[in-house]
């Protein structure tokens, strides 16, 4: 069931995947783009199909097969209303974050797998006695496609290969309270998935062809993820609210100002994405079309979450009793580190 329903209409002459194309974009005409990409990749019916996708893909992960590209054919050419420069430099910050998936992935895996190992498993797959990954998850074969592929971009767009400086994937630190440092670490992971498929959305409005063709596959890629872990937040945690949520939030904030240098809050990846994606060389249009972006899609999964109501979670993912307890199917196959698992997880895995 990794089918994704989105319409294919074909394109007529001068038309791209965000509607008319031309090589001097004007702000207005990158917001009409902007809408239409939305309406065409960021539905309540698109997200209702991923999040519905998810208990198939514990029992059978298979990464979503992307579609033919011409790599050879990208060039300077399709990027438009912005100096190639910008957007190479935004390629590059994208890199830099996109690249330590390994790091991201199991960190997660570790703080999912005391209560959800099929989650645990689905982001982090499975290891050894040592932690040594023996097979990744599902969202790592799916997002370590994202480095290389940009990484081309970038080479096409320039001439030249990118310079790196990855950024350090903030390891596992548990606090004593795992069912607390989860909510955290999984409002986090939905904030970068959601960052990244707005980044990428936007970055289509402002290409075209081959090149569009390839940051399409990021942002399907990115708009699943983001909108598993944002159903899988809304039943792993069904008493959350906006005052919880904004309580995670100033608490991280708090913490961010007592020790500037903490890496992995919230604020402290705003900040650094901004550096990242070059921001300072944005004009005013780009700024106010990529937080325009930001708006509108959190509109549409603002309209998306009404629908997640506990009965309608419950129905995909199982009944939510105890969260100790792994409630849905369990997948086949071996789990997580057995050594690591909470009591009732344990239980759960030798049955
Ligand atoms: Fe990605
Ligand atoms: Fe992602």
């Amino acid at each position: 069931m990794t089918t994704i329903t989105l319409p294919s209409a074909p394109l007529s002459p001068g038309h791209d995947l965000a509607g008319p194309w031309q090589p001097d974009l004007g702000a207005g005409q990158v917001q009409r783009r902007i809408a239409t990409l939305i309406q065409r990749y960021v539905t309540v019916a698109h997200l209702r199909d991923r999040i519905a996708d998810l208990p198939h893909q514990f029992h059978h992960p298979q990464p979503r097969p992307w579609s033919r590209i011409n790599w050879a054919a990208i060039g300077p050419d399709q990027v438009s209303g912005m100096a190639v420069e910008v957007y190479c430099a935004i390629v590059l910050g994208s890199i830099n974050t996109e690249a330590p998936i390994r790091g991201y992935t199991q960190a997660s895996r570790q703080y999912l797998e005391h209560f959800y190992p099929p989650m645990a498993q689905f982001v982090g797959g499975t290891v050894d006695a040592l932690g040594q990954v023996i097979t990744p998850g599902l969202w790592e074969l799916e997002e370590k496609r994202h480095t290389p592929a940009l990484t081309t971009v970038y080479h096409r767009l320039s001439g030249q290969r990118p310079t790196l400086n990855p950024h350090r994937a903030r390891a596992y630190q548990p606090s004593g309270d795992p069912r607390a440092d989860l909510y955290r670490h999984g409002l986090h992971r939905i904030a970068t998935e959601y960052g990244a498929t707005c980044l990428y959305l936007w970055m289509m409005a402002y290409t075209t062809g081959p090149l569009q063709a390839v940051l399409e596959e990021l942002l399907i890629d990115e708009i699943n993820h983001m909108t598993k872990f944002w159903g899988f937040g809304r039943w792993a945690y069904p008493d959350t609210s906006l005052g919880m949520m904004a309580g995670t939030l100033t608490q991280a904030m708090v913490q961010k100002w007592r020790q500037p240098n903490l890496q992995g809050s919230l604020i402290h990846t705003l900040r650094r994405m901004t550096h990242e994606l070059a921001w300072g060389q944005w004009s005013l249009s780009h700024r106010a079309t990529f937080l325009s972006t930001f708006a509108q899609v959190m509109q549409v999964l603002w309209r998306w979450d009404q629908s997640l109501t506990p009965p309608y979670l419950e129905g995909l993912l199982g009944p939510h009793s105890d969260p100790g307890t792994m409630a849905f199917p369990r997948p086949l196959g071996r789990l997580t580190r057995a050594t690591e698992l909470g009591p009732r997880a344990k239980q759960q895995l030798s049955r």
